[in-house]
């Protein structure tokens, strides 16, 4: 029999037991050994739900049994899920966590520990949901070196930017609509700022370069200031907008960033829409690769943890490798990184081409039906340094600017 018990009876931990009471026949069958869920831990209680059988709210009584050997922490934030992961690890429980925010801040540190006391301490969840991204990574392309990961790591403002851009939705009314259906984190700013997609590039940043990369080195800008008009801008170009999360290897040095960037329809992440999550990946030999799917929601995200959970229960007494060191490496500025930029002007064109080309070198300029007093320009390839300062000179006229891909 295998023991296990879920810290946290929200929408994952629900979905984890949900999982397990479903597939139970065959994930029993695929660890070679019966599955129990022996605890679920909440502060809460839940009198009509069968789970109050075997509901505690005292985290005591999981560590001081040993009959249980896997733990799930789907509780979210760091803490008290960090004191208690740190603790069961210590205990020689395995570990499966959906929580990129505890992975972001200490998953260096908890993967030593599970380390050296030959537990595991998985994390599939935490990134991209439902999809297998991260056992990719530790096994399949371990021939490779990985030079770029360029992901839409968050359902929530997809699925916003979907809407925004396929039914011209306001934004208030498609957060509203992604909060109903259970994909935001509990404060929206955490996906319409960024937050969330920048700690999840930062776990795979991480793990690509093989150094701790804070979150609060990366460069985070929502989605939270793209418009109506944006978004007319882009399609006038033939393109979209989406949230990217992205890091790359080059010359020893790494970059990331998470912003909202400007897409055309050859880019492979163009087509992904709705809740779907996609992390495209660039590999030395390997080449080009892409991980599609469902990106959020309850069932998706709890999958991926019973994944991680019949992992660990296939890989009892054997640590399995996933590391990266504590050292911290810190991202290359923003400022460094070349690339186009799309810019919105107050004016007209015509008034200011001749300054705007000066200035900015060759431009190409944009004109979006039915937005009036306004006009639109794309730089050439420059440093987002020296675009900067040249932009500071037009503080006062320039309305938005956007990357792009
Ligand atoms: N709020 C997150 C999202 C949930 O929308 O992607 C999954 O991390």
């Amino acid at each position: 029999m295998v023991n296990i018990a879920i810290l946290g009876y929200g929408t994952v931990g629900s979905g984890v037991a949900e999982v397990i009471r479903t597939n139970r026949e065959l994930i029993s069958r695929r660890i070679g050994d019966e599955v129990r869920i022996k605890y679920v831990l909440d502060l809460r209680d839940f009198p009509d739900d069968p789970v109050q059988q075997i509901l505690t709210h005292d985290f005591e009584d999981i560590i001081s049994d040993d009959e249980v050997q896997i733990v799930a922490e789907v509780m979210g934030g760091v803490e008290p899920a960090y004191t208690f992961v740190r603790r069961c690890l210590e205990a020689g429980k395995s570990v499966a966590t959906s929580n990129k925010a505890l992975v972001a801040e200490h998953g260096a540190n908890l993967l030593a520990i599970a380390r050296e006391k030959k537990v595991n301490f998985l994390f599939e969840a935490s990134v991209g949901g439902g999809i297998p991204i991260l056992r990719p990574l530790h096994s399949s392309l371990t021939g490779d070196e990985i030079d770029e990961i360029t992901g839409i790591l968050n359902g929530t403002t997809n699925y916003m930017m979907t809407r925004m851009f396929c039914e011209g939705a306001d934004y208030a009314s498609a957060l509203r609509e992604a909060q109903d259906r259970g994909y935001a984190e509990r404060s929206p700013e955490a996906d319409v700022e960024g937050y969330d997609a920048c700690r999840k590039i930062a776990i795979l940043a991480s793990l690509i370069s093989g150094y701790q990369v804070d979150f609060e080195d990366i460069y985070c800008e929502g989605i939270s200031k793209i418009t109506a008009e944006d978004m007319k801008h882009a399609k006038a170009m033939g393109m979209t907008i989406k949230l990217l999360a992205a890091c790359r290897k080059q010359d020893g040095k790494l970059s990331a960033i998470v912003a909202p960037c400007l897409l055309g329809e050859e880019h492979p992440l163009f087509h992904v829409n709705g809740v779907f999550n996609a992390v495209f990946v660039h590999g030395n030999m390997l080449g080009d690769a892409m991980f599609y799917g469902s990106g959020a929601g309850k069932l998706p995200t709890a999958s991926a943890v019973v994944g991680d959970i019949v992992e660990e229960a296939r890989n009892f007494g054997r640590n399995l490798g996933v590391t990266w060191s504590p050292e911290k490496i810190t991202p290359e500025s923003k400022e460094c990184a070349s690339r186009r930029f799309f810019v919105r002007m107050r004016g007209e064109f015509s008034e200011w081409k001749e300054r705007l080309e000066k200035d900015f070198g060759r431009i190409d300029a944009v004109k979006a039906d039915g937005v009036l007093g306004e006009f639109g320009f794309i730089t050439e390839e420059m440093q987002e340094g020296l675009y900067g300062q040249i932009a500071s000179k037009y503080e006062q006229e320039i309305l938005a600017m956007i990357r792009m891909a």
